[in-house]
């Protein structure tokens, strides 16, 4: 098939080039080669002759969206409404990629396929808006929702929690929020599975299992080699932020094991993360 990707340069554009390479015709768009945001995009991918479009850009700063949600809502919202119209003037399918955010998160509750969302701070409402707008205007759609996402190379939880053990020497983190991990290699396999099927509709897909900020952390520091970083568990109030992060928004998979598509639990992932990145770091001169 001959799949376009957008937000090339993202992590989840990344390893989607490296998952779809060379099975299918790849066409991988950076912002500057298909920004969403603008109309024109419209006829540019509808005339690259899509079979499938995955749309793996997003404006990802939570906390910034705060300050600018016109920014988040021009390319989560208006940009997955282009992509929509993409699709159809392609007659192509079309992946759009959401978010655990959508849901509110109230604690202990995990959230399948089937449950009412309510998103709770200005990213998760552009995602939000982003997932209707594609559901109304195309319906040969995929919605995928993931969480906690990480890659090589990547602005993710792993990076900012090694940069702040190099840097403080020990860690607060918070204890009281909860999600999946997820190694986005595994979500392109499981998109790049999904896309075969035609088996159109609402999907979450995260590694399997949850944890806290906070345990997430520890295992983080004990697969790079600094087990012995003190982390000290505080509360989320002890740790403001400018968004309000929903507090317990885990992810179930129901559907996709129902075609075959599974991910693994969320720490098998992260150590085959650390077993790449350790191999990665030996070949670098
Ligand atoms: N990261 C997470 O923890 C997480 C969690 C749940 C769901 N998700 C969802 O998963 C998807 C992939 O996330 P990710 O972590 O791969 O994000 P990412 O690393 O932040 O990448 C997003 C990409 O989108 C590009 N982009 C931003 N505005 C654009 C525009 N107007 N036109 C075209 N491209 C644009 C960015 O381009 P530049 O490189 O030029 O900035 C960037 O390369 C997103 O839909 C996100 O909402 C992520």
């Amino acid at each position: 098939m001959r799949v376009v990707i957008t937000g090339a340069r993202g992590q989840l554009g990344r390893a989607l080039q490296e998952v779809l390479h060379p099975v299918h015709e790849v066409i991988a768009l950076a912002r500057e080669e298909g920004d969403i945001t603008d109309p024109q995009v419209i006829p540019h991918i509808a005339g690259l002759r899509p079979d499938v479009i995955i749309n793996a850009a997003a404006w990802t700063h939570v906390d910034a969206a705060e300050d600018q949600p016109e920014a988040a809502f021009a390319v989560n919202a208006w940009g997955a409404q282009n992509l929509a119209l993409a699709a159809r003037a392609a007659n192509a399918d079309l992946v759009h990629v959401s978010t655990n955010e959508v849901f509110p998160g109230d604690p202990g509750r995990v959230y399948t396929e089937f449950d009412a969302t309510g998103p709770v701070n200005t990213y998760a409402r552009s995602k939000w808006a982003g997932e209707h707008l594609v559901r109304t205007l195309w319906p040969r759609h995929y919605i995928v929702r993931t969480a906690w996402l990480y890659f090589h190379k990547g602005n993710n939880f792993i990076t900012k929690i090694l940069a702040a053990a190099a840097r403080w020497g020990r860690l607060r983190v918070v204890a009281d929020e909860f999600g999946n991990p997820t190694y986005a290699l595994d979500l392109a396999q499981a998109i790049a599975h999904l896309i075969e099927t035609r088996h159109y509709g609402v999907y979450h897909f995260v590694n399997t299992g949850y944890c806290s900020r906070y345990e997430y952390a520890r295992a983080v520091l004990e697969l790079a080699g600094q087990g012995h970083i003190p982390v000290i568990p505080i509360q989320h109030h002890q740790w403001p932020r400018r968004a309000t992060p929903p507090r317990h928004a885990v992810l179930r998979n129901t559907i996709g094991p129902r075609l075959g598509i599974t991910l693994r639990p969320w720490r098998e992932a992260l150590m085959a993360y650390f077993t790449r990145e350790n191999a990665l770091a030996m070949s670098e001169p």
